[in-house]
């Protein structure tokens, strides 16, 4: 049976969800696409490139999923309260993807009667590899949102004290971090840049798949590759005493810190 879905706020994650759904519509057939978002540039933009349909906070549609898509900062009071009031609990399963903003904050405006899940994907929706972390209300189950979220990610549903660390955790920006610097070093050694980016992408997609098919820790491949005295143990040497892991450790933990102060800040 195919669903209408109602997305309020329509920016970055927000389309990168709509491409995804439109990519997979014979998996996931959609009915009706609707966005209510602010910018009139955006909607205009969105409505070019997946034919959705432009709605206000007056407009009452009989929304099988409702995707609150705006910020933390953003005034979701109002847009809680507004989708409380316009939509029915018996029809409506209510998503947010806003960062930090717990279900308890989110049943304080929206009320208790709504299934409703707290979802943080990523922005890889289109690439078979997205995941989306999922915490769920006492009235929500998987089969009301699961169909939906794996047009777009792997659904990953866990306990919501999880949520604030996933969100920290896997958003592609650190992974794009490495891979400029990667391509930078092999610039500073001399590589042409173009190679250097050839080089560094195919890389990490065969190191990510050998360590795939072996089904083993980093560790084992570097004690095999990290030969005494060798070239491999004096790079290991060289990432150890600049601090590299911590480096990247201390990124992630700063990223969900921040995570869960957005929440507290929000409205
Ligand atoms: N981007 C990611 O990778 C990612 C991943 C997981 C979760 N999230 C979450 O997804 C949410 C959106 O993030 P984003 O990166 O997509 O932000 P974004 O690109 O800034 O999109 C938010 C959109 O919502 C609009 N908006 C603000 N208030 C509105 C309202 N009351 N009604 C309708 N539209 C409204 C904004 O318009 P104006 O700009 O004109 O105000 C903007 O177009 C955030 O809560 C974020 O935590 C993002």
């Amino acid at each position: 049976m195919a669903s209408t879905l109602y997305f309020i706020g329509g920016g970055n994650m927000v389309t990168a969800i709509i491409e995804a759904v439109r990519d997979k519509s014979e998996s996931y057939p959609v009915d009706a696409l609707y966005v209510q978002e602010i910018s009139q540039a955006r909607i205009e933009d969105l409505a070019q490139r997946f034919g959705v349909l432009a709605a206000d906070p007056s407009s009452t549609p009989d929304a099988d999923i409702v995707i609150i898509g705006i910020r933390p900062q953003d005034d979701l009071k109002t847009v809680l309260e507004s989708v409380s009031q316009r939509f029915s609990p018996e029809r409506t399963t209510v998503i947010s993807i806003v960062a930090g903003y717990t279900i308890e904050q989110l049943e304080e405006h929206l009320g208790h009667d709504f299934r409703l899940a707290r979802i943080i994907p990523n922005t890889l929706t289109t690439t078979g590899y997205g995941y989306s972390g999922v915490a769920l209300n006492d009235q929500a189950s998987e089969n009301d949102i699961d169909a939906f979220l794996r047009t777009f990610g792997k659904p990953l549903y866990v306990e919501e004290r999880l949520i604030d660390v996933i969100t920290g955790f896997y958003p592609p920006n650190l992974v794009y971090h490495f891979i400029d610097a990667y391509v930078d070093a092999g610039v500073l050694a001399g590589l042409p840049r173009d190679i250097a980016k050839a080089i560094a992408l195919d890389t990490l997609i065969g190191g990510t798949e050998f360590l795939k098919q072996k089904d083993v820790l980093p560790q084992v491949l570097l004690n095999i590759n990290n030969s005494p005295g060798g070239v491999g143990i004096t790079q290991a040497y060289t990432l150890n005493s600049t601090g590299f892991a911590a480096s990247v450790q201390s990124a992630v933990l700063a990223a969900v810190n921040r995570t869960t102060a957005l929440g507290k800040e929000a409205r």
